[in-house]
């Protein structure tokens, strides 16, 4: 749903929300900061107050006192008993060390700051590298890029695993599996299963060794390769696709679906779990702005709503579909099956 114009309560329209909006990239630096240099860490093992903090930290009480307000006001930290405490999912998933710790996933897109502040030279710019930011991508640029995505991607994979009932199939085929997220959990779930990770050159490289991290070598391996145009492995009888798909066309996700669909064997199932708008194109924010953000890296990709997501499966011959939010706002799945 669009924000709605500023009143501020006065039923008179103000500037409010306005100012707030050219002003939230402010928030963002908060939080940047604050992973940065552990802030949340710090809290969790004790300093409660505004000098014990600037302590842990090593910053001057003047800044510690700076910060402090900013995070109280976006709900990051409370106050309990007179004391800071982090708010219930800073505490989850940005005090380092907790094996749900997310600070990587955080500080994903703060690499993209400078390019976004030039978003107006960007959208008069030419927009037509397919590949978009994967054109120039390194094994070094994969390993920080998947550092940040397997932080919140096991996470996906495990509530995947828990949603879908994959009992019984052999081979999954995991089409920009990046770290391997949903195929590892895939296969510690279920023990038959095989699968096969498929991504570009440098992420393969990548992708194995988070493999080998998880213990499933055995049963997962990385196939080098461009789903744009590059054949798949045979024998899969399931097909996962998760968080690339504004990175792409219409044109480009239509024809992957459908070669997905002739690559599957009968019966088997395809899942498309991507940042997908609503039917009306007005939201949600979220995949909007994924789709906005190829505008940086000139590439052809663009956000796609749930009916055009339905439409690639259709026109590729998948049946019984289903459109469900997989992470509300977030991610939504859109899952389909080739007749047997
Ligand atoms: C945001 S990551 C998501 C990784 C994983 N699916 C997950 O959800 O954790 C997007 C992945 O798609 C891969 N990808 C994008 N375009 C691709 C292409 N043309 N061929 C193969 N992989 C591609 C990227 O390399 C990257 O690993």
């Amino acid at each position: 749903m669009a924000e709605t114009a500023g009143t501020a309560g006065t039923g008179r329209v103000d500037t409010v929300r306005l100012q707030m909006l050219a002003q939230a990239y402010q928030r963002s630096a908060a939080l940047f900061a604050a992973v940065e240099i552990d802030l949340f860490t710090a809290v969790e093992k004790g300093a409660g107050s505004v000098e014990a903090l600037a302590e842990a930290l090593g910053i001057s009480p003047r800044n510690a006192a700076r910060i402090v307000p900013v995070l109280l006001a976006l709900g990051l930290l409370e106050r309990r008993d007179g004391r800071l405490a982090n708010a219930a999912d800073v505490q989850r998933f940005l005090v380092r060390g907790e094996p749900s710790y997310a600070g990587p996933w955080m500080l994903f897109t703060k690499p993209r700051w400078t390019e976004w502040g030039r978003l107006a030279e960007h959208l008069k710019a030419q927009d037509t590298r397919p590949l978009g930011m994967y054109e120039s991508f390194t094994v070094d640029d994969a390993r920080k890029y998947h550092q940040a995505t397997y932080s919140v991607g096991m996470g996906a994979g495990r509530r995947f695993v828990r949603e879908v009932d994959l009992a019984g199939r052999k081979k999954l085929l995991d089409l920009g599996g990046g770290s391997g997220a949903y195929s590892i959990n895939a296969v510690q779930k279920w023990t038959g299963l095989r699968a096969v990770v498929f991504d570009l050159p440098p992420v393969a490289v990548v992708a194995r060794e988070f493999i080998q991290q998880n213990g499933v070598a055995d049963r997962v391996e990385a196939m080098a390769g461009d789903f744009t145009r590059d054949a798949f492995p045979p024998g899969c009888d399931v097909a996962v696709m998760a968080s690339n798909l504004p990175q792409y066309d219409a044109a480009i996700i239509a024809e992957v679906i459908a070669r997905t669909f002739a690559a599957l064997a009968p019966g088997g199932e395809m899942h498309l779990i991507g940042e997908m708008l609503d039917d009306d194109g007005a939201g949600p924010i979220g995949p909007a702005l994924w789709g906005l953000s190829e505008a940086l890296f000139h590439s052809t990709g663009r956000a796609h709503t749930e009916a055009e997501c339905l439409g690639y499966f259709r026109a590729a011959g998948f049946v019984d579909l289903t459109v469900k939010p997989f992470i509300p706002g977030v991610l939504t799945r859109v899952t389909g099956r080739k007749p047997g």
